[in-house]
C-alpha cells in the first residue's frame, strides 16, 4: 500500500511562468516585430532556460551569470535568429531600443489573475508561503512588488545564493533551508513541467499547473498533482 505523504505546511512557488506570465511580452514583441511576436517570445523563454542549464552544468558552474544577464542574452539570440534573417537585404539594425523596451516589460511582467486571492487564502489558513526562483533577488522583488504581492510571501528565495539554477539539487535545497521544513512537507508549485519534475525528484510534494494543456515530461515520474490554475494548491490544505 502506498504511504500517505505528510501534511504539508508550506508552499513555494516558481516565479517566471507560474506567478508571472512570461508570454505577456509577446504583445509588445508583436508591435515591435510584426509577424514575429509569438515565435520570438517562445524562443526567448526556451533559450533563457537552456542558458541556465548550460552555465550550471558546464565546468561545475564556472560560467554562472545572473538570470537577468541570461535573459538579455537569450533575447538577443532570439532576435538574431528570428528577426534579423527576415530583414530586407542591406537593412541594418542593432535593435538596442527594442531590446531595452522588451527587457523593461520583462521587469514588470503581468501576474496571473488568481495569484493574490490564492496567496491570501493560504495565509488565512496559516500556511507558510514563498517564491523559489531562478531570478536574482532584485528581479524577483521588482516583479513581486509590481504585482502587489508583497506581504503575502514569507520567503523570496533566489538560486543566486548558490549560483546554480534549478534543477540542481542545491537550488531546490534552498527551500528547505529557508523554511526549516523538509521537502516532503512543502508543496512546490510550477507551471514549468521540467521544474515540477525536478522538484518531485528532489522530494517536494508538487503541483504542476498545466496552463497551456501540454503533455507532462515523459521521464517516468509524475507530479504529486496536476491542476489548471494556482487555485488547485488550496486542495492540499483542506479547511
Ligand atoms: C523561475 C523560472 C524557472 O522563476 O521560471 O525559477
Amino acid at each position: 500500500m502506498a504511504s500517505t505523504p505528510p501534511a504539508p505546511r508550506a508552499v513555494l512557488f516558481d516565479a517566471y511562468g507560474t506567478l508571472f506570465d512570461v508570454y505577456s511580452v509577446s504583445l509588445l514583441a508583436e508591435q515591435l516585430f510584426p509577424g514575429h511576436g509569438q515565435a520570438l517570445s517562445l524562443l526567448w523563454r526556451d533559450k533563457q532556460i537552456e542558458y541556465t542549464r548550460l552555465v550550471t552544468i558546464c565546468n561545475d558552474g564556472a560560467h554562472y551569470q545572473p538570470f537577468w544577464a541570461l535573459t538579455r542574452s537569450a533575447l538577443v539570440y532570439a532576435i538574431n535568429r528570428i528577426v534579423v534573417p527576415a530583414q530586407p537585404t542591406g537593412a541594418s539594425g542593432l535593435f538596442d531600443t527594442e531590446i531595452d523596451r522588451l527587457l523593461n516589460q520583462y521587469r514588470h511582467l503581468s501576474a496571473f489573475p488568481e495569484n493574490r486571492q490564492v496567496l491570501s487564502e493560504l495565509k488565512a489558513r496559516g500556511i507558510v508561503t514563498g517564491v523559489l526562483s531562478n531570478g536574482e533577488p532584485g528581479m524577483i522583488n521588482m516583479a513581486v512588488s509590481s504585482a502587489g504581492l508583497e506581504g503575502l510571501l514569507d520567503h523570496v528565495i533566489s538560486v543566486d545564493a548558490v549560483r546554480k539554477y534549478k534543477t540542481h539539487p542545491e537550488a531546490y535545497a534552498l527551500g528547505e533551508q529557508a523554511t526549516g521544513l523538509p521537502a516532503s512537507q512543502i508543496v512546490f508549485v510550477s507551471c514549468n513541467a521540467w521544474d515540477a519534475l525536478g522538484a518531485t525528484w528532489y522530494g517536494y510534494q508538487t503541483l504542476w499547473v498545466n496552463r497551456y494543456q501540454l503533455p507532462f515530461e515523459e521521464l517516468g515520474t509524475q507530479p504529486t498533482r496536476t491542476g489548471s490554475s494556482l487555485r488547485e494548491v488550496l486542495d492540499f490544505f483542506p479547511v
